[in-house]
């Protein structure tokens, strides 16, 4: 078997991988654990030319290198900052609307994706299988391929990918289908997005499906699948459990005195639903005047991407909200919504997640959100709390034992959590059976495993980048 190569914007400590970090980096690590080989990405660092141009870094543990390369500003300004997460990211969310385009940012990010792939180029080896991670590298096998590399290469994106009608918003669309054509396995969440881009070969880029799922388009033909990121269900169970004693969580509880608890935790995102979770909360306030007083939503938001203009919106946004619904709201001792806009160890979110009564989990578009698994996984099975989840989360096609709500609908999303903070014990046990189950049989190392015996069973083929249309 050949090594796994792994690329990803960012790339895990060797710390972190052993520690309490979450999705990729314990899975991924696992997978390169047993095959040995090399984890390459940028180290996060905004660096000078002559920093950048000698990396990359190598660190080894065990039989895995970290390698890791810093950017420049302009590199960062450009591919990070710029078309990967003021153009792909938004527009991949639906969010055309907060989308700019620039190209001057989209030769960036493809300057950057030619560049780094040039620097893995020395650490390959002629039998390694090679996985990129997400919408920052797209065009990175077509780099590889430009500099003649052959190896099996797959693709997975952890975020939606879009109907053709919104993916068309994006002036160079077709250079980036066709950048990804350059793949010979490319994985997605759920099956509406593998749909979504089957429906823009056909009908954009005079490529087939056929039925057995094989694509060809621009000249290469590549395989497609579903693949759903997963969680280790029984590690989270055991973890939050062990830490439900800690002073934290005492904290938290003595504070509460008594009250029903309602938990949120996401990166502070405009897909997360944050707005439009906050006036849902505000409802259940309006309209049922028995729970002032006695429930408390408590949102756990870590700013993030904060030098990009639509984060700093939603930031406000979301300040103005909480403080206009605690103001009208709370007591002199009580304030319905606890909104915190710090990070938290991922042991401790899990024992808070235990300690409530609802995960409350509405993205507006999510290409999986592990969140929502994580809090069902944490949860005492004796006393479960009630996942109420977004239909666009990827997670919702699982978690048949979740409340579903439409993040649009502020009264709906407010019934359901009346619902969920008057249901009876056996129906949540029920319910959480049921998504356990789920979780059990689809866990992170399923989603891993498939998705590397898959790739690395496609046929090598030995063209380079694909003949154009
Ligand atoms: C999402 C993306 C990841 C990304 C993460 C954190 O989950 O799918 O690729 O690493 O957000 O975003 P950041 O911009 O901080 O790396």
């Amino acid at each position: 078997m050949g090594r796994l190569i792994v690329v990803s914007n960012r790339v895990a400590t060797p710390t972190e991988t052993k520690g309490s970090a979450g999705g990729l980096a314990v899975g991924v690590f696992g997978a390169l654990k047993d095959a040995g080989g090399v984890w390459f990405g940028w180290s996060g660092d905004v660096v000078s030319e002559t920093v950048a141009n000698a990396g990359p870094t190598l660190e080894q543990d065990g039989a895995v290198t970290f390698a890791t390369v810093g950017l420049t500003r302009k590199d960062y300004d450009q591919y990070y900052r710029g078309f990967s997460n003021a153009t792909l990211w938004p527009v991949f969310h639906y969010r055309n609307d907060l989308a700019r385009y620039e190209r001057e940012e989209y030769a960036g990010y493809r300057r950057v994706n030619a560049w780094l792939a040039h620097k893995l180029i020395r650490l390959l080896e002629p039998d390694d299988v090679i996985w990129i991670h997400d919408y920052h590298l797209i065009p990175f096998a077509e780099a590889l391929r430009n500099e003649g590399i052959t190896n099996r290469i797959g693709f997975f994106l952890h975020i939606p990918f879009p109907a053709p009608q919104i993916l068309l918003n994006i002036p160079p669309h077709e250079e980036l289908v066709k950048s990804l054509s350059c793949y010979d396995l490319l994985g997605f969440q759920t099956a509406t997005d593998q749909l979504a881009f089957h429906d823009y070969v056909t009908r954009h880029a005079r490529g087939t499906v056929s039925a057995d799922g094989l694509v060809e388009a621009f000249g290469r033909k590549l395989r497609t699948g579903v693949y759903r990121i997963g969680v280790f269900p029984d590690e989270i169970a055991e973890q939050a459990k062990r830490y439900e004693s800690r002073q934290h969580v005492l904290e938290l509880k003595q504070s509460l005195e008594g009250r029903k608890l309602i938990m949120s935790v996401d990166r502070l995102d405009y897909s997360k639903g944050l707005v439009e979770r906050f006036r849902a909360f505000e409802q259940l306030l309006e309209r049922s005047p028995e729970w002032r007083g006695n429930v408390t939503l408590v949102q756990i938001a870590p700013p993030t991407r904060s030098d990009v203009a639509t984060y700093q919106k939603i930031r406000q946004d979301l300040e103005y909200e909480a403080g206009r619904i605690n103001g009208r709201y709370s007591g002199l001792d009580y304030t319905p919504i606890r909104y915190l806009n710090q990070q938290y160890d991922r042991w401790k979110l899990m024992s808070l997640f235990r300690e409530s009564q609802i995960g409350f989990v509405t993205p507006l578009h999510d290409g999986m959100n592990l969140v929502a698994k994580e809090y069902v996984a944490a949860q005492n099975p004796d006393d479960p709390g009630v996942l109420v989840l977004s239909i666009f989360a990827g997670a919702a096609a699982e978690l048949s034992g979740a409340l579903l709500v439409n993040p649009h609908d502020a009264i709906g999303m407010c019934d359901a959590l009346q619902r969920a903070l008057q249901m009876p014990l056996d129906a949540r046990q029920r319910r959480h059976e049921i998504n356990m189950a789920a979780l059990r049989k689809n866990d992170l190392g399923v989603w891993r495993d498939s998705f590397l015996s898959d790739l690395r069973s496609v046929p090598v083929q030995q063209t380079g980048t694909g003949g154009g249309r």
